[in-house]
């Protein structure tokens, strides 16, 4: 049973939204900054938006003392603004200060206005949605802290959360950092296998998970995953288990129903004290080799920047209903469906479904549903909805909505417009965020921005307060002017950025600190605009970015077989860009010189097979396994195919690979 709140659906008082709509109109002028941003009032006469960025960069220990001290509750202040050297990768924000991030997100605004809407959960049930207040959600994760302390998880320890974005993961991210213990969310449609990785890696001893998932109409057996998953994790001593169908599921002696637990504690759990560089949480993403990297986030620091980039970058305002549609298991989602905009007291959507279930006017018909004032998507999202046409979008209300935001991947032009003309009938302004999981939070982003100011389409343009960006060349020096490319790196260190990899601070060196040494390198590379705008160009490395998703070369080895039955031989799969006209033989040789040229001739595919799309999991992992069979012709045993994102695939791969053997 989930633990509801029956309570209809309510915004924030009237009188909120009063005091609070005179600073919108008003955006950013010279007149006014002190009005936009409270703390700049001790900035020495500093106005306008350049203004407060050239402070921000040229006297940030002022400028980030007088944001935090005004934006956090402490327990005790901090005693130092910044301790930092980032050739040693060394970085630490507000030392001597002690706070629980918890406490920011929940005791204080329920302290204001306990009965205003925290989360509202869209459901993958279209229609179904359920609002708690903030007192809901700090009495909920008072309960799961109370019963992560009564089974053992002690400050320090991780957690890891296989769970969809729901109401009870968003309590148990609470609950870890009301208790201390650090938390390691796992996006869940990973595998067992990459689930286990992350386990291990983290040493978790607890897992929190549900009986089921269900994403656009169909079951996830994540807690069937989580047991897989368990059996090579000798750390894990239990998993909580929350029911998000009424489906029973096989319960051992390590797992606990959570929400019969959870209803014997106490609605009051005690906060720790924990230090601004304590570990809030780890999140694993890909690196250039197989391995994922833990990236470790700390308290203060990380939760000012996510509460301070949500409010400045969105223009959001008490009231607003922020709607994010990342998952929890990705830093969007810890950082703007949660972190951020609970900090801020905000109003956050917690989206389960898909933006095509059960039609192609998902988003929108929420938006209207739920009021949604600022919507945050990704390009795959809004080219995917792009090629459904715009009566999906226009059936539906959008005057709620008032910023449009975009990241994880560069937004083509055509996409950019299509939000902006057509999504927010030109009212909107589009801000295409730059940032990664190592950031923490936004870093470039076209606002906050003089009123007047242009917004190119498909470029995250400015950099954010507190942000200076560079650009390398290939010698490992900074150019200087404009219209030109590079390496992109930061020159200086911001509070939200990652403090190291778990276990392992070389790699954490080697990766963003020693290629360019005092300077934070980020594995992009981006234009500078004559006008000194930055653009994004893409990765540097040998990750690539599928849908917004980091994926690196394991990934991309996953979609070449080797069988050593007949056939024999090395066979890659190939997906080509939409409308992409080419003799295939012809691009097959092309390829084949380019792997030649680059790798190694012995390293050249046998057989390339050109198909529409490949059997992926709904996270983007490559079902490596059913391409083996295939290409084996061992088409009795491809196993289990329902956790595939597409089953049809399969059946387009097989007919494919028939007609590549017969040529
Ligand atoms: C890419 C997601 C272009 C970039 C928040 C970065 C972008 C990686 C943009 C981080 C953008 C993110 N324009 N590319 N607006 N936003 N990226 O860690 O390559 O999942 O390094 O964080 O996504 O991905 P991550």
């Amino acid at each position: 049973m989930w633990l509801r709140c029956g309570c209809p659906s309510r915004s924030v008082s009237t009188s909120l939204r009063v005091l609070a709509s005179p600073l919108r109109v008003l955006g950013l002028r010279r007149c006014n900054t002190a009005a936009f941003m409270p703390e700049s009032a001790g900035f020495g006469g500093v106005s306008g938006r350049s203004g407060l960025q050239e402070f921000s960069v040229s006297s940030s220990e002022s400028f980030w003392a007088a944001v935090a001290r005004h934006r956090l509750s402490w327990i005790r202040p901090f005693t130092a603004v910044q301790d930092c050297d980032l050739s040693r990768g060394r970085i630490r924000w507000f030392e001597g200060g002690k706070l629980n991030v918890s406490v920011n997100c929940l005791d204080r605004h329920v302290h204001t206005c306990p009965d205003r809407v925290a989360l509202i959960w869209e459901r993958d049930e279209k229609g179904t949605e359920v609002r708690y207040t903030y007192r809901e959600l700090l009495e909920m994760t008072c309960r799961v802290g109370n019963l992560l302390r009564r089974h053992g998880v002690k400050k320090g320890d991780c957690v890891t959360i296989y769970m969809p974005a729901c109401p009870l993961a968003v309590a148990s991210m609470l609950a870890c950092a009301r208790i201390g213990a650090t938390h390691n969310v796992v996006f869940a449609g990973f595998s067992a296998e990459a689930l286990a990785d992350r386990i291990r890696d983290a040493q978790s001893s607890t897992v929190i998970t549900v009986n089921q998932g269900v994403r656009g109409g169909k079951i996830l057996e994540l807690k069937k995953t989580v047991d897989i998953a368990v059996q090579s994790c000798p750390t894990v001593q239990q998993v909580f288990v929350a029911m998000r169908t009424d489906n029973p599921v096989a319960m051992t002696a390590r797992d606990i129903a959570i929400e019969e637990e959870m209803l014997k504690e106490d609605v009051v759990c005690e906060p720790a004290t924990m230090n601004s560089e304590d570990t809030l949480f780890l999140l694993y993403t890909s690196g250039s080799t197989g391995k994922p990297k833990g990236l470790v986030h700390t308290q203060a620091g990380y939760l000012l920047y996510a509460a301070f980039t949500h409010r400045y970058v969105f223009n959001y305002h008490d009231g607003d209903v922020f709607g994010c549609m990342a998952d929890i298991g990705w830093i969007t989602g810890h950082s703007y469906a949660v972190y951020g905009p609970l900090a801020n007291g905000g109003t956050t959507v917690l989206f389960e479904s898909t933006p095509i279930y059960p039609d192609p006017g998902r988003y929108w018909d929420m938006v209207e549903r739920l009021q949604i004032n600022q919507f945050y998507g990704a390009p795959t999202a809004i080219r995917l909805l792009l090629r459904f046409g715009n009566e999906w979008v226009n059936k539906y209300d959008r005057s709620s909505l008032k910023t449009l935001g975009s990241v994880g991947e560069p937004i083509n032009t055509e996409a950019w417009e299509w939000y902006y003309r057509v999504v927010g009938e030109e009212r909107c302004p589009v801000v295409d965020t730059w940032w990664q999981t190592e950031t923490g939070g936004i870093c470039i982003a076209p606002k906050p921005s003089d009123p007047d100011a242009e917004i190119v389409p498909g470029m995250a343009m400015r950099p954010f307060f507190g942000i200076k960006p560079v650009l390398m060349d290939t010698e490992g020096k900074v150019i200087s002017g404009n219209d030109t490319s590079g390496a992109l790196c930061l020159a200086q260190p911001w509070p939200g950025m990652a403090r190291t990899i778990h276990n392992d601070h070389q790699r954490f060196i080697e990766t963003y600190c020693q290629p360019y040494p005092g300077y934070f390198f980020t594995g992009d590379g981006a234009y500078r605009s004559v006008e000194g705008y930055y653009q994004i160009t893409g990765r540097l490395d040998d990750v690539i970015n599928v849908s917004g998703h980091r994926i690196g070369t394991a990934e991309i080895e996953d979609a070449v077989v080797r069988t050593t039955n007949k056939p024999k031989g090395v066979f890659a799969f190939v997906v080509l860009k939409k409308n992409v006209d080419v003799e295939e033989a012809d691009l097959s040789r092309q390829l084949n010189d380019i792997v030649s040229e680059k790798i190694a001739k012995h390293a050249c595919p046998d057989f390339i097979q050109f198909v529409q799309r490949l059997p992926k999991t709904r996270s983007g992992k490559i079902m490596r396994r059913v391409l083996r069979k295939v290409v084996e012709l061992d088409l009795d045993s491809l196993g289990d195919l329902s956790t595939l994102d597409d089953p049809a695939a399969v059946q387009e791969i097989i007919q494919g690979h028939r007609e590549l053997l017969s040529k």
